[in-house]
């Protein structure tokens, strides 16, 4: 047993990116296992930010990466990221790649994009990356899988199979893209990448049976899970601890420890339900602290205050055991904080998540009110250093979420880290 999985627990960007590489430097290796390129992971490595979408965080520590069978990789975006990091100077040869996973191809993004327009006001607000279409396709069993994709005869075998079909649905799709047209441009890809392809859950259960430190790092957040999430404003896949074994392809014994990723207030971005969202100058003022504007399409994200019933479900779809509460800083100078510890809903207090947008959407959250803290804590080291209004913050947090505080954040850097807790593999 040697699985910690980072689970973002909110509804994404939380902060994984950056809590999977502090712990990255303590793992031999780190996987993704669910979502593709609608992820995006900031990570601060030597005094310079980088964005990850595909590629593990882990990739900075110099160990292995892992890319599962649950992931939708895009392989145009995969080139260009490790480009992006090769140009850095950063070696991405120790990353392998799933054979199992799912191939994102250009009429992909067009279908995302079509049915967001066809949705009209209702529509998701995806990343228009083709994520939710290739899952589609994955689950009619239609799909191109990477192992067919880097056989270069069967991948137009399966091309001249599926796109005639994505085109009945969608004849659109015929004035940008051929069969022809895609596969002269994709196949190059494939030789790229093919090297890179392997039975990575094998690889796995390798490393787990010999007891080798594995870190699985989540994209998205709990709260975007399409069972569990607020549906059908969610991604298409299972970001969770829940997600891990069909996602990497083990089995659920190798989970010693899940840390749920939260951050000191809640954000949004997209379209859909968000109970504690601030429509004031406070909301404004924390976007703008937090910088909160996504990494992958630059939009302004919704902000609110902490939601304990959000959290509550986070843990239990993935069996938390501890959780690192990441932007604390973003809250010093405010005279108050509200947190959420429940909803109402027709009179009735309620600690769970209904499961209609209908409901989650006549919610009223349940506050309470807690004394702010004024101080600069970007370069608090210690619990102790903190102010105690913050202390006491962290320490009804944890009573609300039944959860222990094991890491907790003060800034974008390795070093603005405070470890409460150690996390052993
Ligand atoms: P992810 O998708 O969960 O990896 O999160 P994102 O990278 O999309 O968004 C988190 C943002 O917060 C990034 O810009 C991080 O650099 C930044 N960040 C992480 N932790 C902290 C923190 O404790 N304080 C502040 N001010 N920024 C942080
Ligand atoms: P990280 O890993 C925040 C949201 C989109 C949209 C919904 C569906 O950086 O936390 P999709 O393109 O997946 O079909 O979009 O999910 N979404 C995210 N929001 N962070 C993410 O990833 C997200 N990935 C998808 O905004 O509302
Ligand atoms: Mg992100």
């Amino acid at each position: 047993m040697a699985g910690v999985v980072v689970v973002g627990s909110m509804w994404g960007d939380e902060g994984k990116g950056k809590v999977t590489d502090y712990l990255a430097q303590k793992a031999d290796a780190v996987v993704r296992y669910a979502g593709g390129n609608n992820a995006g992971h900031t990570i601060v490595y030597d005094g310079k930010k980088f964005a990850l979408k595909l590629i593990p965080s882990g990739i900075f520590s110099g160990h292995e990466v892992i890319m599962g069978n649950g992931m939708v990789v895009n392989p145009k975006a995969f080139l260009e990221e490790v480009r992006y990091l090769n140009d850095a100077g950063i070696d991405t040869s120790r990353i392998k790649v799933s054979d199992r996973c799912h191939v994102i191809l250009p009429y992909h993004l067009e279908i995302d994009a079509i049915q967001e327009k066809r949705k009209g006001d209702k529509n998701i607000g995806t990343t228009k990356k083709g994520i939710g279409p290739t899952y589609v396709d994955k689950y009619s069993r239609i799909g191109i899988r990477m192992g067919e994709f880097i056989d270069e005869e069967l991948f137009l075998e399966r091309l001249k199979e599926t796109f005639p079909m994505k085109v009945m649905e969608y004849p659109e799709l015929e004035e940008k893209y051929s069969v022809e047209s895609i596969f002269e441009e994709y196949k190059e890809y494939a030789k790229a990448i093919k090297p890179l392809v392997c039975d990575t859950g094998m690889l796995l259960d390798e490393y787990l049976q010999q007891d080798r430190k594995v870190l699985f790092e989540g994209a998205q957040g709990a709260m975007l899970d399409i069972d569990y999430g607020t549906y059908p404003f969610v991604t298409s896949s299972h970001p969770g601890a829940n997600g891990v074994c069909e996602g990497a392809g083990i089995g659920p014994l190798y989970i010693k420890e899940a840390i749920g990723i939260i951050k000191a207030y809640t954000t949004r971005v997209g379209s859909g339900p968000f109970p504690t969202e601030l429509f004031d100058e406070v909301g404004d003022l924390i976007r703008e602290r937090g910088h909160e504007y996504g990494t992958v399409t630059q939009r302004a994200r919704r902000t609110g205050w902490f939601d304990a019933v959000v959290v509550n479900q986070s843990r239990r779809m993935s069996s938390l055991t501890g959780i690192s509460l990441m932007l604390l800083d973003v809250l010093s100078g405010f005279e108050t904080i509200k947190i959420c510890k429940a909803y109402r809903l027709d009179g009735k207090e309620i600690y769970g998540l209904p499961s209609t947008v209908k409901d989650i959407e006549r919610v009223e959250p349940v506050y309470e009110e807690m004394p702010g803290w004024q101080e600069d804590i970007t370069h608090v080291q210690s619990f102790e250093e903190l102010p105690v209004h913050c202390q006491n913050y962290i320490r009804r947090i944890e009573e609300l979420i039944h959860c222990p505080v094991v890491m907790f954040s003060v800034g974008p850097d390795r070093n603005q880290t405070v470890v409460l807790k150690d996390i052993q593999f």
